[in-house]
């Protein structure tokens, strides 16, 4: 079966908390994921549902992403894949899915941040059109103590 896209709700916080610890380095706390349901932000995720019996569904948690849009712009705060499930297009899938949605919003502007050292998730971006165009110098707590912000955009047309 194929997977499916959907909005995140407050119901699969739990399952958003055991991805984001599996797949993340440094994970997002249950209440700061939680308060990523107010009304700046938007979510989508990707779900493998199976019929284990004729009446009986379950459905895994393949990956999400979470952003927040004001007015024409938007910034990817995080996006994840079961560690599991990586290399196989679904963070692809979910940028795509979230460039659309930005369309759909009117949203021209598309920013991010991510760790200097996340070289997957660069390749992942860059691979989905955004450029590099700055950094912040130490921005981010890590194991050596400080590593830098890569900031990178895409224009969507409008
Ligand atoms: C970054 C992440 C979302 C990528 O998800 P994914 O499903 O593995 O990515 P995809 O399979 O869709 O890969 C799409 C493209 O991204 C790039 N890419 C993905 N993983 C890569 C890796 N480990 N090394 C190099 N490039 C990589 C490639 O260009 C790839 O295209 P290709 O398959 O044609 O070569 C995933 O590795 C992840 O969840 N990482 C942990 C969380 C994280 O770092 N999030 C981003 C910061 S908030």
């Amino acid at each position: 079966m194929s997977p499916v896209f959907r909005p995140l709700t407050p119901d699969d916080l739990d399952a958003m908390l055991a991805l984001e610890q599996a797949a993340h380095a440094h994970p997002w706390s249950r209440n700061v994921l939680a308060d990523s349901f107010g009304n700046r932000y938007f979510t989508g995720s990707l779900w493998l549902q199976q019929q284990q019996a004729a009446t009986e569904k379950s459905e895994q948690l393949l990956g999400y992403f979470i952003a927040d849009g004001i007015l024409d712009e938007s910034t990817l705060m995080n996006i994840c894949v079961a560690p599991e499930q990586q290399g196989q297009g679904f963070g692809r899938q979910l940028i795509t899915h979230y460039l659309h949605l930005c369309e759909r919003q009117h949203i021209t502007q598309c920013w991010l941040e991510v760790r200097a050292s996340n070289m997957a998730a660069q390749a992942l971006y860059q691979a989905c059109g955004y450029q590099e165009n700055g950094r912040r110098r130490h921005y981010y707590q890590s194991a050596a103590g400080a590593e830098d912000a890569v900031l990178m955009a895409l224009l969507l047309n409008k």
